[in-house]
């Protein structure tokens, strides 16, 4: 499987499975003003950005994400909703002009743990709000609170050195998260813990299968290295069977700034 032959509407229900269940926690703390304007930083499938779209109906919102692939199947998704007031604009949340003093709030889920310097993105977020406006986001907690990751690095190829940072957890220390946000012109800053539960599949080889097809991960995989990934991922999966399904623990921060 290539990038390009990845099922958009299957890998978008994925993020659903892993991210949908903190969404009342998020929307609860980003309390979206029926005329609001926000922006969704790192939106992916734009399933956050929808939501908003629907509480902040006399308002309108703005989903950025890097992944231009990723916004013209969110662009879809809106559309088929019927919903007008809600655009995607691809760019670097780092660096991407956005409008100073546009957004009410500034919202994401799990899309601002990427960044090479966080507080340059960060920053460019900030001014994108409005005085007093917020920022609300979930970013993964600590890794002994989290199964996924222990999972997926069963399987994963090392990361490149050099690179950007791919590691979930590079905003998972609520002090480093308090010192970035302070360094990027945040204050009022607070990450509160929640937590959830990811049921991956029926069984491991459901679970790998999961992992596998999901675009972030399986995209690159060649047929034999798919394999090994396979038997990797179905034996760091099975020691998470219930006869629930393959249930997974995850904690997440909330962090709320102004
Ligand atoms: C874990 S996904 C979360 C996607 C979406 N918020 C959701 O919950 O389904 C992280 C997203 O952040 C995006 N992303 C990573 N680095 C970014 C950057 N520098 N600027 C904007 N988006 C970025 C990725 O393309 C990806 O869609």
């Amino acid at each position: 499987m290539t990038m390009e032959t990845i099922d958009r509407v299957a890998d978008a229900a994925r993020y659903e499975v892993i991210s949908g269940g903190y969404d009342d926690a998020l929307f609860a703390a980003a309390a979206v003003p029926p005329a609001g304007r926000v922006l969704d930083v790192g939106c992916g499938y734009g399933a956050t950005s929808r939501r908003a779209a629907r509480l902040a109906a006399r308002g309108s919102v703005l989903g950025n994400d890097i992944a231009e692939p990723l916004l013209a199947q969110a662009r879809a998704f809106a559309d088929g909703e019927g919903l007008a007031n809600v655009e995607f604009e691809a760019g670097d949340a780092q660096t991407h002009p956005f409008r100073h003093g546009e957004f009410d709030v500034a919202i994401s889920r799990f899309g601002m743990m990427f960044f090479r310097d966080p507080v340059a993105a960060f920053g460019n977020v900030r001014r994108a709000l409005k005085p007093g406006g917020r920022l609300v986001f979930t970013t993964v907690g600590p890794p002994g609170g989290n199964d996924l990751p222990s999972i997926v690095a069963a399987a994963m190829p090392p990361a490149p050195a050099g690179g950007p940072p791919s590691d979930v957890h590079s905003l998972s220390d609520p002090d480093r998260i308090a010192a970035v946000l302070g360094a990027a012109g945040f204050a009022d800053v607070r990450s509160e813990p929640v937590e959830t539960s990811i049921v991956l599949g029926p069984d491991a080889e459901a679970a790998a299968s999961f992992i596998l097809a999901w675009g972030a991960f399986g995209g690159a995989l060649d047929e034999a290295a798919a394999g090994r990934a396979r038997a990797a991922l179905t034996g760091a999966a099975r020691p998470f069977e219930t006869p629930g399904g393959v249930r997974l623990r995850s904690t997440a921060w909330l962090v709320t700034a102004v």
